[in-house]
């Protein structure tokens, strides 16, 4: 830590302490065991922002004075919530990187696809982030569940499973993308193979298969699509709760607020 900003930064209290020892020598004990102290609070209380987090602003300074060594809800580093959130909220305030879902839905609108493939297009990898990335497309369905139609949280979960297995029908290959990412060697789990057969023979296959269609594995450079641009498929779409998003009481409320406020300790 560097000296010279910790003692600009030092608490009133801290300071007196040092200020207080007798010798030469002791306060110089008492200024390394305040240093160390400080150290230690703030490896503990260090917020790391997950990925899903929009950090606009950067980080905001610490006030020194604030010793409390967990942080609890509004997360300084983030931008504030409204009181009643709308999914359009947090992909402006939270989804991070939103752009390859917005991407993904452009693609879908502008192929002329039906709006539930555009929708479930919009919402398909929401989850991925340092919440966990594991089993997303399951975490998404869930989350999103109370708020659409069954169809779209369906295809959201089984799009996990079929981005692994091509579809000529479809024109789909398996991304080269995947290749890079988990080496020619990796082969799905059995769960997913399973899942795969089982969604082939589902009714709703082919909303499924048209989210790893457009689901977009490089970002294209200078498209810029916004959230705004969508209004009208989520109004039609996406059953916004009156309570907001993580205060209406639904099954996945909790997944909600967790995006509110990730880093709250407990
Ligand atoms: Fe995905
Ligand atoms: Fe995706």
């Amino acid at each position: 830590m560097d000296r010279r900003k910790f003692l600009n930064s030092m608490s009133a209290a801290t300071a007196a302490t040092i200020a207080g020892a007798a010798t030469l020598s002791e306060k110089a004990d008492a200024l390394e065991d305040a240093m160390s102290d400080a150290v230690e609070l703030e490896g503990k209380r260090r917020s790391t922002p997950r990925m899903m987090c929009h950090l606009e602003n950067g980080r905001p300074p610490r006030d020194p004075n604030d010793e409390r060594p967990f942080l609890m809800h509004d997360e300084p580093n983030l931008p504030k919530m409204p009181a009643k959130p709308t999914l359009v909220d947090f992909y402006k305030l939270r989804f991070s990187p939103a752009s390859h879902v917005l991407q993904s839905a452009k693609l879908a609108r502008d192929a002329g696809e039906d709006e539930k493939v555009v929708m479930a297009c919009l919402l398909h990898d929401i989850w991925v982030g340092k919440l966990g990335s594991t089993d997303h497309g399951y975490w998404c369905a869930q989350m999103i569940a109370p708020y659409v139609s069954e169809e779209i949280a369906w295809a959201i979960e089984k799009h996990q499973a079929l981005r692994f297995f091509a579809d000529k029908n479809y024109g789909y290959e398996y991304p080269e993308a995947y290749i890079s990412y988990f080496g020619k060697d990796y082969r799905p789990e059995p769960y997913l193979v399973h899942a795969n057969e089982q969604a082939k023979k589902h009714k709703w296959y082919d909303t499924s298969r048209k989210i790893t269609v457009n689901d977009l594995y490089s970002f294209e450079k200078g498209v810029q699509v916004e959230i705004d641009d969508f209004t009208d498929i989520i109004g039609r779409n996406f059953k916004q709760p009156k309570d907001g998003l993580g205060f209406d009481e639904s099954k996945t409320a909790h997944m909600w607020r967790t995006f509110i406020w990730p880093n709250n300790y407990l």
